[in-house]
């Protein structure tokens, strides 16, 4: 049966909207562009020019569009919130860049607002739909590394000042690695782990003024956050968010079990194999050492373990850079009669755990989640 088609417009056509048009129609076929605006029109008029988009339009003239199924916001993230519920009032379905809401009260606003519309409403990212992630979520549902126990999680950079020609307004309130990077990483971990109790977190800065691009800019967030988080299954784990250090050997991410380890890719820029580690042969290679406790201890800790790990390959081959999948899957939903993966209370949970950072910093005390999320169906591939 051939698949139907949805029509979607873009709001804001800067330095992301290419991966966007890039993926949804040539890629991922059952979307189609019917036209995009900006403040910036000639920005508007030069994206459509590069995709073939129909139509250059006022975000009202989008808005009142019947072409227009998914209204997709790739605007700063200080317009997310007014731009999603004008879209929902327009009786649009709306996926929106990262992140949904500048704070849980805006976030419960559009979750109310959509289901009251019955519209779906959903939010970058969506790397947890990948091939990767999938195969890890796939490894953790069968039990490949047992009960997990903890998890290690780590955006550890130098923040986009060395490539955004834009950059400075991740350093402006409302921005900063919790809210710009935690998606990322929070939306992964809690589509892999279940959603959080509870977060806490210490936070400061590396430089108050930062030169991009020949420029002085101002900071006006903290741009180092070390996080420690609580999952309502009783895992832990850490989440280290920085735009402060130039460069390190920290892993994306690392999930640790009753049965083994599992080194998974880093879930913003998606690179890195997935490892696997067994307990057993872990334990055999060590109890290979027989009674000789400093050879029992090299190979606890020496490289002949790194030996064991098997490389696992994904589930399917990654098509592109794949962002656009959670579009994607709405229009699907939407056609299916179902709740799309990239739910609105899985953003909403999202929303207020990458704020909770700031909260946890200002208080001194760890922040208990009030929000949670059904986790989304296994991707199939
Ligand atoms: N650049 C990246 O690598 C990257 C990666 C992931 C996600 N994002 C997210 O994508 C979004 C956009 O980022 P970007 O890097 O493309 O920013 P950008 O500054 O390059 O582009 C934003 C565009 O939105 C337009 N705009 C702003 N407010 C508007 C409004 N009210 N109505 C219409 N147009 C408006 C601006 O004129 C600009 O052209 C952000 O939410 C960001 O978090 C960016």
């Amino acid at each position: 049966m051939e698949e139907k088609v949805l029509g979607y417009g873009v709001i804001g056509t800067g330095v992301y909207c290419d991966h966007y048009f890039g993926t949804l129609g040539p890629v991922f076929k059952n979307l189609r562009p019917v036209g995009c605006s900006d403040l910036n029109v000639e920005a508007a008029k030069a994206a459509a020019a590069r995709w073939n988009v129909p139509k250059v339009y006022t975000t009202e003239e989008m808005l009142a569009d019947p072409e227009v199924d998914i209204v997709i916001i790739l605007t700063n993230p200080a317009s997310h919130y007014s731009l999603t519920m004008a879209a929902l009032k327009a009786g649009k379905h709306v996926y929106c860049e990262k992140p949904l809401a500048a704070s849980l009260q805006q976030a419960n606003e559009i979750v109310e607002f959509a289901a009251e519309k019955g519209l779906f409403v959903g939010a970058a990212p969506d790397t947890f739909l990948t091939p990767e992630f999938q195969t890890v979520r796939k490894l953790l549902d069968e039990g490949a590394i047992g009960k997990v126990i903890s998890v290690t999680a780590n955006y550890v950079g130098p923040g986009a000042d060395l490539w955004h020609p834009n950059a400075g307004y991740l350093y402006k309130k409302g921005v900063g690695p919790a809210l710009d990077m935690g998606p990322y990483f929070l939306t992964t971990l809690v589509t892999l782990l279940g959603p959080i109790e509870s977060l806490f977190a210490y936070a400061n800065r590396g430089w108050d003024v930062r030169e991009i691009w020949g420029k002085d800019v101002e900071v006006e967030v903290n741009t180092n956050y070390c996080g420690v988080l609580k999952f309502s299954n009783g895992v832990v784990g850490n989440l280290n968010l920085t735009y402060d250090e130039w460069r390190s050997s920290l892993p994306g991410m690392e999930i640790y079990g009753t049965e083994g380890v599992l080194f998974a890719p880093d879930p913003n820029a998606m690179m890195g194999p997935i490892k696997l580690l067994k307990a057993e042969d872990f334990k055999n290679l060590v109890n290979s050492k027989g009674d000789n406790v400093g050879a029992r201890l090299g190979a606890i800790y020496g490289p002949e373990a790194n030996g064991l790990f098997t490389e696992i390959e994904t589930l399917a081959p990654r098509v592109g850079n794949q962002r656009g999948a959670g579009v994607s899957d709405m229009a699907k939903a939407i056609v299916e009669g179902r709740k799309p993966r990239v739910s609105a209370e899985l953003c909403r949970h999202v929303t207020e755990g990458i704020n909770a950072f700031d909260v946890s910093v200002a208080t001194g005390e760890p922040y208990k989640m009030t929000t949670t999320f059904e986790m989304p169906a296994a991707l199939e591939f």
